[in-house]
């Protein structure tokens, strides 16, 4: 944008709309009670602004619809296969790019290759299926993210660092049992907060010294890549692009999501540089996902995401991602609702435990907010907290690190007066934030019980 406005505008211009349903809150009351209190029972129509999550929920371009049509459905050798691994390859240049439906199954097929009894997985923070997935091995999966990551109120340019003094003890008492490292960029489950280019070379220094592989969970790389770009000291100069070359060069491999930045509706990837490893992921690809020049995508699908990745790094594009973002955080904040700071990249998470103190963690903070944001405004955000990873393997129950309810924005989608909208209703909850009550649970599944369990207010 014209750089003598300070205006940030969205980069795009709007050529095809979707109605949204307004509902009553008598509705909206009927509606949660049928979902059991559970926001991911509600049918997606029952919901006015869904920021539930920024995944698969992004609007593709013109030129992916049009990139769409330019599909080639061969089984294999598609066209549309080499357009996709030449982008892939042009940001991540690893020498071997295996395509899954999405992120979930890359991490299947990686950690069924590499887990195991006995393994233990650091990251600096485990989303909740890739946790999911290194102990659907027995595998153990540690969150190793520095101290700033885990305080809500305290602000840190790049809070999803990975902790290198806690690291260092973990590799030098256990290195053998220690497949892989993982770092999350950006940090999902600890607010969106960046890793630096810095903390991520200190980690490949460790990964060296004791001779284990750095990969990288990479679904939003480019917000990542955006931050380092404006916060760290000598990355001001250096194209986006460029930024996630570099952050590439110090991993072993990635599993990434192209329902995130990317700005594709399905897709994902497994890539690596290690061949004896990469044979061994596809032959487990074939026997789940298909062939490895698609995987589980169609060729449509290999063309939308060539053409997002190529839109997601671009300046414009990510200055107003952010900002975006921030404009919703930094409201808040102004309002007097405690978030996590600073705004992340793709979300801003409601600190539940600070604004609802008569709410004890095992009472469920997060949901009783998410809960309350839905029948007041018909806003959908998602608890991150304790219901959805208080419950461990062996069966016992403990307060998460934190109680968040993320307000997830997916990309393109919504404009300034929704944000805005949504602005009034956290307010306006926030403001009667005494009077909500606890959550019990009545029915879960034994693992990843936040999408399915039903609660009752206490
Ligand atoms: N890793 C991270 C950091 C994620 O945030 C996700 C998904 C995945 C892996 C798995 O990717 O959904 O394509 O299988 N996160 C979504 C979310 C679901 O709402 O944050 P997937």
């Amino acid at each position: 944008m014209p750089a003598e406005f300070r205006t940030i505008i969205e980069p795009f211009r709007i050529h095809s709309v979707e109605p949204l349903r307004i509902t009553t809150p008598e509705e909206r009351h009927a509606a949660i009670v049928a979902a059991g209190y559970n926001l991911f029972n509600l049918h997606a129509d029952d919901v006015l602004i869904d920021l539930l999550t920024d995944s698969g929920t992004g609007a593709m371009s013109r030129d992916q619809w049009a990139a769409v049509q330019h599909g080639d459905e061969s089984y294999a050798g598609s066209p549309s296969w080499y357009l996709f691994l030449d982008a892939v390859q042009d940001l991540f240049p690893f020498s071997h790019v295996i395509p899954t439906h999405q992120g979930r199954a890359a991490e299947k097929i990686l950690f069924s290759a590499i887990g195991g009894p006995g393994k233990i997985v650091p990251n600096n923070t485990h989303f909740d299926n890739t946790r999911a997935n290194v102990e659907y091995t027995r595998a153990e999966a540690v969150d190793l993210v520095i101290a700033e990551g885990r305080q809500p109120s305290i602000e840190h340019p790049f809070k999803g660092n990975m902790d290198l003094a806690a690291l260092e003890t973990l590799l030098a008492e256990r290195s053998a049992d220690v497949p892989v490292v993982f770092v999350t960029v950006t940090n999902n489950s600890g607010g969106g907060q960046p890793v630096s280019m810095e903390n991520l070379r200190g980690v490949r220094a460790l990964c060296d010294r004791h001779d284990v592989p750095l990969f990288l969970d990479a679904c939003r790389f480019a917000e990542n890549a955006w931050f380092v770009h404006t916060r760290e000291p000598g990355y001001v100069d250096r194209s986006i692009p460029d930024i996630v070359r570099e952050m590439a060069s110090l991993a072993d491999g990635m599993t990434m999501s192209a329902k995130k930045d990317p700005l594709a509706n399905i897709g994902g990837w497994l890539a690596m540089h290690d061949d004896a490893l990469a044979e061994r992921c596809r032959n487990l690809l074939i026997l789940t996902e298909g062939f490895p020049t698609y995987g589980g995508l169609a060729g449509r699908d290999l063309e939308a995401i060539a053409q997002g990745l190529k839109e997601c790094v671009h300046p414009d594009y990510l200055r107003y991602r952010i900002r975006s973002t921030a404009y919703l955080g930094e409201a808040l904040e102004r309002a007097g609702v405690p978030v996590v700071k600073p705004t992340g990249g793709h979300a801003v998470y409601l600190d539940a435990r600070a604004l609802l103190p008569h709410i004890p963690p095992l009472r469920y903070p997060g949901q009783a907010l998410a809960v309350a944001l839905y029948e007041t405004g018909g806003i959908r955000g998602c608890e991150i907290g304790t219901v959805m990873f208080g419950l461990h393997p062996d069966g016992t129950e403990q307060p998460a690190a934190m109680d968040l309810v993320r307000l997830a924005i997916p990309r393109r989608t919504y404009t300034q007066s929704h944000i805005d909208y949504a602005i009034e209703v956290v307010t306006s909850v926030a403001e009667g934030a005494a009077g909500l009550p606890g959550y019990r649970i009545v029915e879960a599944p034994p693992a990843l019980r936040h999408f399915t369990a039903r609660f009752e207010p206490i």
